[in-house]
């Protein structure tokens, strides 16, 4: 299956397109959010602002600017807040938007971070198998996207490749 768990800063990838974990405003914040708005400058903010915003669960596309993705895909995963707020299926919507407007954008690589699991605290171990099962349903019908997880420390590479492995045997 074409998909790759990698410690990485994922602004650093070289692939077609990066997932960014944004907020409803498209306008920037911290996390991996600020590290690509910081990477790709000012031009991405530009055209953020002519987006008018993005619904939790969905995803926009925007250019990479100076960074080295040729695109920028924008979603807002949800906030957990305790699991009874339809979280699961938000961030389940988050994937499989994200790989929907990559495929009808031309994308054929793509990297994702670890949506919802910094700022929004979205359980790790929850949240790789959410992510795991929406790529793997979505490659089963476009088998030649190649898909990155960018883990951003060991420990949540060490969680994907554990739900990643349970999920390939
Ligand atoms: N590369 C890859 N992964 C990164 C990077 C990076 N440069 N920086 C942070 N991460 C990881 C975090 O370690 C975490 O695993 O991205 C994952 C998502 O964490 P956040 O960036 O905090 O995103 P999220 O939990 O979805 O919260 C989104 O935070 O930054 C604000 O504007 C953003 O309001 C939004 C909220």
């Amino acid at each position: 299956m074409n998909i790759e768990v990698v410690c990485a800063d994922i602004t650093y990838l070289e692939v077609d397109a990066i997932v960014n974990a944004a907020n409803t405003s498209l306008l920037g914040g911290g996390g991996v959010d600020g590290a690509i708005h910081r990477a790709a400058g000012p031009r991405l903010l530009a055209e953020c602002r002519t987006l008018g915003g993005c619904p939790t669960g969905e995803a926009r596309i925007t250019g990479g600017y100076d960074l080295p993705a040729r695109f920028v895909i924008h979603t807002v995963g949800p906030v957990w807040r305790g699991g009874h707020k339809n979280e699961e299926a938000l961030l389940a919507s988050c994937y499989r938007n994200s790989l929907e407007l990559a495929a009808a954008s031309g994308v054929s690589s793509i990297a994702f971070p670890f949506i919802s699991t910094g700022v929004y605290r979205f359980p790790i171990a929850r949240a790789s198998r959410i992510a795991l099962r929406e790529v793997a349903a979505f490659l089963a019908t476009h088998p030649e996207m190649h898909v990155t997880i960018a883990c951003f420390s060991d420990q949540d590479r060490a969680t994907y490749s554990q739900a990643l492995h349970v999920l390939t045997n």
